[in-house]
């Protein structure tokens, strides 16, 4: 088949996908180089989401084909199960350094979801190595989205992803309160200076439920999927001084905010706040092979590790391609790339010219709020009447025929872009949703 003709398109259940809307009028990709894809009729769409939020480095990158092209020549695949092999090992020395200092034990996966359902995992067996394997609760938070595993619909707080299952869902969930204000903060640039006290109602679950039933707290730094939630500022502080104090570990779940979405190599060197346990994926290589991780600290590590003999697996869980070779190869160049690049710093220096553009649009039809921090924004549409989530699916439409990817959820319009983004490049993105804007009903 040609990449111009359409293929037959009725076996692809698609993801998070209007299959029959979709499959109606079709829009696809044949190829990606940089900033850009191009369509299978040779339109070239500048990828304001770099993906899902992955291709942090952009479309591409040779070293990462190369290094994917060798270790697939030289050994295409290895059991990490009782064997290894020394890309396995680089990988996690690699992504360690990229860590807060202390989290710098590594467990490889293949996806956000599956590094979410590692990390509640290590929590209860940090806690019955610890004596206190009546830790089964895990707190997670309104609109949280924390994958699409039972763990991670169960903890996440997603409407639509939860009520099909949710006759289901994990047993001992509870949820914070999410952070999103728009009366109190609309359009803040950054950090919101109010909320800080909704990390608060830590207490009240800990007041109701009692702290020794508690293994862990899992937020997202800034929520992303849900449509950009900045967190307040002293709100991941606050959590982190509750969990502390009551024994309860925290977990942030940094599948988009790590390497260097917020011009740090994650949230939590960005916001000065240290978890337990960091989940992670996507740009960890680029996207080019699905990977996922959890760095986990030297207490939670060695707790584990350290409880059985010496000659018994510690842990029971692992995937058939847990630090597969050609993902770990992916995962070394890529992060060689962050580093030669300097494209966190890169990330960063372009923050404020980001922030600056996305706010322009304060003012545009339908915008009832800006939301920002990094290189990821937010930007929050009035929804149509009986139509929730349809203008924004109308705005995106008309970014994509103006050749710009963004992406949308509800009615709110989220941008991404790579790290290797410019000025010219943002101010496209921006003034083409503009249009859009005055272009749609
Ligand atoms: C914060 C967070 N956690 C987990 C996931 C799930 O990752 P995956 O789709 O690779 O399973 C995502 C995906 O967007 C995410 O944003």
């Amino acid at each position: 088949m040609s990449t111009t003709q359409s293929p037959d398109l009725s076996n692809f259940w698609m993801p998070f996908t209007a299959n029959r809307q979709f499959k109606a009028a079709p829009r696809l990709f044949k190829s990606a180089k940089g900033m850009y894809y191009t369509t299978v009729d040779d339109r070239p769409v500048l990828d304001a989401t770099a993906g899902l939020w992955c291709v942090n480095a952009g479309h591409g990158r040779a070293e990462i084909t190369q290094a994917v092209a060798e270790q697939l020549t030289t050994m295409d695949y290895a059991p990490t199960f009782q064997m290894g092999h020394a890309l396995a090992f680089e990988a996690a020395t690699k992504v360690a350094e990229f860590m807060p200092a202390g989290l710098d034990r590594i467990f490889f996966t293949n996806s956000g979801s599956e590094s979410v359902d590692t990390a509640l995992k290590m929590a209860l067996a940090y806690h019955r190595a610890c004596g206190e394997g009546q830790r089964t609760r895990f707190i997670g938070r309104e609109r949280g989205y924390h994958g699409v595993g039972f763990g991670g619909i169960s903890v996440g707080g997603i409407l639509a992803n939860r009520k099909t299952f949710s006759g289901n869902l994990m047993p001992h969930v509870d949820h914070l309160p999410h952070t999103l204000n728009i009366a109190e903060a609309a359009f803040t640039r950054g950090q919101p200076t109010w909320g800080a006290h909704l990390a608060d109602e830590l207490e009240r679950l800990v007041a109701l439920h009692d702290a020794s039933t508690i293994a862990a707290v899992i937020v997202e730094p800034l929520a992303g999927s849900t449509g950009v939630i900045v967190p307040p500022k002293g709100y991941l502080e606050r959590l982190r001084e509750l969990c502390t104090k009551h024994g309860i570990l925290l977990i942030f779940d940094e599948v988009i905010t790590g390497f260097g979405r917020l011009g740090a190599p994650t949230a939590s060197e960005y916001f000065g706040v240290v978890p337990d346990l960091i989940t992670m994926a996507k740009a960890i290589n680029n996207a080019a092979i699905p990977m996922g991780a959890v760095a986990a600290s030297r207490a939670v590590h060695d707790a584990v590790v350290n409880a059985g003999a010496e000659n018994a697996i510690e842990f029971f869980h692992g995937y058939t391609y847990t630090a597969h070779p050609a993902a770990a190869a992916a995962a070394i160049a890529t992060l060689d790339i962050y580093k030669r690049d300097r494209l966190f710093e890169r990330a960063k220096d372009l923050s404020g010219v980001f922030e600056d553009a996305v706010h322009e649009l304060h003012g545009s039809p339908y915008v009832k709020d800006i939301r920002n921090l990094g290189l990821v924004a937010g930007v929050e549409l009035e929804s149509r009447p009986g139509a929730p989530g349809a203008r924004a699916y109308d705005v995106f439409l008309k970014c994509f025929e103006a050749g710009v990817l963004v992406r949308y959820t509800g009615d709110i319009l989220a941008f991404s872009p790579p790290l290797i983004v410019d000025e010219q490049k943002i101010d496209q993105i921006f003034s083409t949703v503009r249009d859009a804007l005055r272009n749609v009903a």
